[in-house]
């Protein structure tokens, strides 16, 4: 059995924060962001969180596939940044949805975790265990941020993006994921220090509270990505037995212009084929492969037939690629 995508649906929160705002609150530039990454603009939420926004774009791409919500076998959502430890963001949205027949988890593997979420849904299609699924990212990076610290608040943002897909008799799906656990450090975010009756706050890193906020080596991450990204593309299209005249789009996961330039160049391949809305989001982690495909496929971007190269990258460090048939 393959698997055949069916609609989408994405939700960015209202508020708008530009590079000029950015530039009242921390010692940054326009021009200093713009150049560096080709962001101008990210969204914040003032209230919706993980859940909600996640629910909000699934409603969407249920609606546009014209499907029961009780169809739905499976509902992954892929996200760093859930509203709680406990329930997790999958069966929130169940809930609100009213996908009841649903198996429900969350996914987390930093900005991979869309293309991460999409094979696990495939697995199961593959295997003929289950037959519809929703795969989601949400994210809300906003409150994960130290907004005193200008080198990485500049370039997140939050919002969700959400995928119908389904069994199907034809299709292509190929891939190659990795992770390296010997650079995790390149990317952290501590969630909850260990805390009890034998553990006292002393002993704790730094005798610190529980809040901690997104710290990134930035040139090692890019170094890695440059590296990896367009290896593993080119493996992809060579399981796939496709070549890269084939690829109609490049949707990498939006962390940086520049990235997506590098890799562009590297694999010869015009940056026109890298559709990029990074501009107008930021890097919104798992969130942003789902929103930019939202945003193609209601720009009529998407054919059936289309071989499409989905690519994240992100803290682990992990990284995916996929080829698809859209
Ligand atoms: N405004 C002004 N100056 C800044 C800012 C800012 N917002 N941030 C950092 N600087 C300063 C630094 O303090 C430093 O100053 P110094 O030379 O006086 O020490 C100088 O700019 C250069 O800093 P670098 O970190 O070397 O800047 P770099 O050119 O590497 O750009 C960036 C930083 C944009 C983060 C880059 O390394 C990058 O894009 N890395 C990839 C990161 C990424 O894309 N991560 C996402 C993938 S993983 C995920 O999505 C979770």
């Amino acid at each position: 059995m393959e698997m055949r995508f069916v609609s989408t649906g994405s939700y960015l929160p209202e508020q708008v924060v530009d590079n000029e705002f950015l530039s009242q609150i921390v010692d940054t530039s326009d021009e200093w962001i713009s150049s560096r990454t080709g962001i101008r603009q990210r969204r914040v939420t003032i209230g919706e969180g993980t859940a909600c926004m996640a629910a909000k774009a699934a409603a969407k791409a249920i609606a546009r596939a014209d499907i029961d919500p009780m169809d739905i076998d499976i509902i992954i959502v892929a996200t760093m940044s859930p509203d709680n430890c406990l329930p997790n963001t999958a069966c929130e949205v169940q809930a609100e949805v009213g996908a009841m027949n649903a198996v429900c988890f969350d996914l987390s593997a930093a900005c991979s975790g869309f293309v991460y979420a999409l094979n696990t849904a495939y697995s199961f299609i593959k295997a003929g265990i289950y037959k519809t699924a929703l795969v989601i990212g949400s994210e809300v990076l906003s409150k994960m941020l130290d907004w005193n610290d200008r080198s990485t608040c500049v370039l997140f943002g939050d919002g969700a993006g959400a995928m119908i897909v389904q069994a199907s008799e034809t299709g292509i799906f190929e891939s190659v994921l990795g992770s390296d656990g010997t650079r995790k450090d390149a990317l952290t975010c501590a969630s909850r220090y260990i805390r009890n009756p034998l553990v006292s706050k002393e002993n704790t890193p730094s005798g610190e509270d529980t809040l901690d906020y997104v710290k990134m080596e930035g040139q090692e991450v890019f170094k890695f990505v440059v590296k990896t990204i367009p290896l593993t593309i080119q493996q992809v299209i060579e399981k796939a037995g496709c070549t890269q005249e084939d690829i109609r789009y490049y949707v990498l996961h939006q962390a940086n212009q520049r990235i997506l330039e590098s890799v562009a160049k590297k694999l010869k391949e015009p940056i026109e084929k890298f559709p990029m809305n990074l501009d107008k989001y930021g890097n919104t982690s798992a969130a942003s492969i789902p929103i930019l495909l939202d945003k193609m496929n209601k720009k009529n971007m998407l054919n059936r037939g289309d071989k499409i190269i989905l690519s994240g990258f992100g803290g682990g460090l992990t990284w995916g690629t996929t080829l698809i048939e859209w």
